[in-house]
């Protein structure tokens, strides 16, 4: 018997390659980042084919440094960047056009032409999502319409689409050679195309939206046998069996498979997802109602979630755009040499702003400026933003379902940033939890695959593997909670209306 699950986690920076035992601890890593490519303002893509490429190599990382082979892999799972889109040739396996992230906003007039027909909320009771740039739908939209001869392509059944873990799982399973075409209910619940009721396409929204079925990949579960990775691969012969959008699977990697069960996951972005059982609850806060997974055959499991597109990315550009900071983590010891953020407060609505307010014309603002102000004061500031947008979505979680969240499960590589849990406990007013293994989208995507092949046996299972490390209680008077998260909703509509 195999000892060990491999997860591939393609992430919107990087891709990783996870080994865990049964415990649910990391073996070993690989991991590579591939390149961010800003065609214009607004605009953001990745080559697929680098994506690939890496994703073979980090594979061969992880299983060099655990020194182990194939043999010694029960099962693979995929867990990714949700939303970015890829179309490629069904014939020669090449992309048509680069990855479209799911950051980018040059959508926003096929959004708007969409929504001048019922506004943006017009197929949100069938899909669960208002129209927005974020999701693939308008991104193969733009596709179509901007790559030469695509549209006649498309319509002859030659192009494929997938988001990530598509991409990954057809090239693994052998691209142009048998590969599997297919997605789990997860990512299909973020194209703005499937129907929530019946996990499957819904055509009429395809005839608005123009996009032949032919193209869309098969909507399975997410975790049962998709099929076996081919031979020139490393892992031949060894099955893939679980597939999760990111959030979806970091919330699965924390345990959290019941209604309530609430994790924020600290990454580029904070996606806070809240899960509802078999319930399909509407959000009257600005939530996405969104698949929380679906274990083969067994019944579809819901979720709220507030997405919030710049977190994590906010330290990136500090780093890469200002040159403020050396490296990301250094942003912490940046904001320790000061007390407080001096009077600023920094809106990173680079994407537009996501939940709760959905607002696609919004730019980044950074406010409350004096003489005063230094550089710890912005590095702090970039980090309470971080805190002030989950305590939003937090809020509209509460709102929506009537029963206040006791605390906070925390993962994702921010939480290792001791000044900005404290902080967000603080702002939040509710204890915030930080698991043993805090890698828990690689791990989410891992339990999926090995539940379907028999390597855990059930919840109850990977419930023993849960251990708390670190609990952060607040501190901060309510007062001063109030005064500040009150400046911060100031702030934000500064953001609003940004357009020529
Ligand atoms: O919806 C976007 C999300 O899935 C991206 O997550 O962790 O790659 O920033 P991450």
């Amino acid at each position: 018997m195999a000892d060990y699950v491999l997860a591939i986690d393609q992430g919107t920076t990087s891709t990783r390659a996870m080994v865990f035992d049964h415990e649910g601890k990391v073996v070993s890593t690989g991991q590579l980042e591939h390149q961010q490519i800003f065609p214009r303002a607004g605009w953001v893509e990745h080559d697929p084919m680098e994506i690939w490429r890496n994703t073979r190599e980090v594979i061969g990382q992880a299983l060099s440094r655990a020194d182990i082979t194939r043999h010694d892999i029960a099962a693979v799972g995929i867990t990714n960047q949700r939303e970015t889109t890829v179309v490629w040739d069904r014939a020669t396996g090449q992309p048509i056009y680069n990855a479209i992230v799911w950051q980018d906003t040059r959508t926003q007039s096929i959004v708007d032409r969409f929504a001048a027909d019922g506004g943006v909320e017009r197929f949100k009771d069938t899909v669960g999502l208002p129209l927005s740039t974020y999701f693939a739908g308008t991104k193969i939209v733009w596709i179509l319409e901007n790559v030469d001869g695509a549209r006649e392509k498309a319509a002859a059944g030659e192009l494929m689409f997938g988001t990530t873990d598509t991409w990954v799982l057809w090239n693994l399973t052998g691209g142009t050679d048998g590969g599997v075409h297919a997605t789990d209910v997860t990512n299909a619940s973020r194209t703005l195309f499937m129907d929530l009721k019946t996990l499957s396409w819904d055509e009429s929204i395809l005839d608005v939206f123009q996009v032949p079925k032919s193209m869309l990949p098969e909507i399975r579960s997410s975790s049962e046998v998709y099929g076996t990775v081919e031979s020139s691969n490393l892992l031949r012969e060894v099955p893939i069996a679980g597939i999760l959008g990111d959030q979806q699977a970091a919330t699965f990697g924390q345990v959290a498979f019941e209604v309530g069960e609430a994790k924020n996951t600290y990454g580029t972005g904070n996606f806070l997802i809240f899960p509802t059982g078999t319930e399909i609850v509407k959000s009257d806060n600005g939530l996405l109602t969104t698949m929380a997974y679906r274990l083969g055959d067994g019944e579809p499991h819901y979720a709220l979630e507030g997405s919030v597109a710049v977190t994590g990315s906010l330290i990136q550009w500090l780093r890469d755009n200002l040159g403020l900071i050396g490296s990301a983590p250094e942003v912490e010891a940046l904001a320790k040499t000061v007390d407080d953020n001096g009077g600023a407060y920094f809106v990173p609505a680079f994407s537009g702003l996501f939940a709760p307010y959905w607002r696609s014309e919004a730019r980044g603002a950074l406010v409350g400026l004096t003489r005063f102000v230094n550089k710890g004061h912005i590095a702090r500031a970039a980090l309470e933003a971080t805190a002030f947008q989950s305590k939003e979505v937090l809020d509209a979680v509460n709102a929506d379902t009537g029963e206040p969240l006791k605390e906070l499960k925390v993962d994702g590589g921010m939480v290792a940033n001791d000044t900005l849990m404290q902080f967000q406990a603080d702002i939040l007013g509710v204890p915030v939890v930080r698991p043993v293994v805090a890698e828990t989208t690689a791990l989410g995507a891992a339990y999926a695959a090995g539940l379907a092949v028999g390597f855990w046996k059930d919840f109850d299972d990977l419930r023993k593997n849960w251990q708390e490390d670190k609990r952060w209680e607040p501190s901060m008077d309510e007062e001063e909670r109030a005064r500040q998260y009150r400046l911060w909703k100031k702030a934000v509509t500064k953001t609003f209306d940004w357009v020529d």
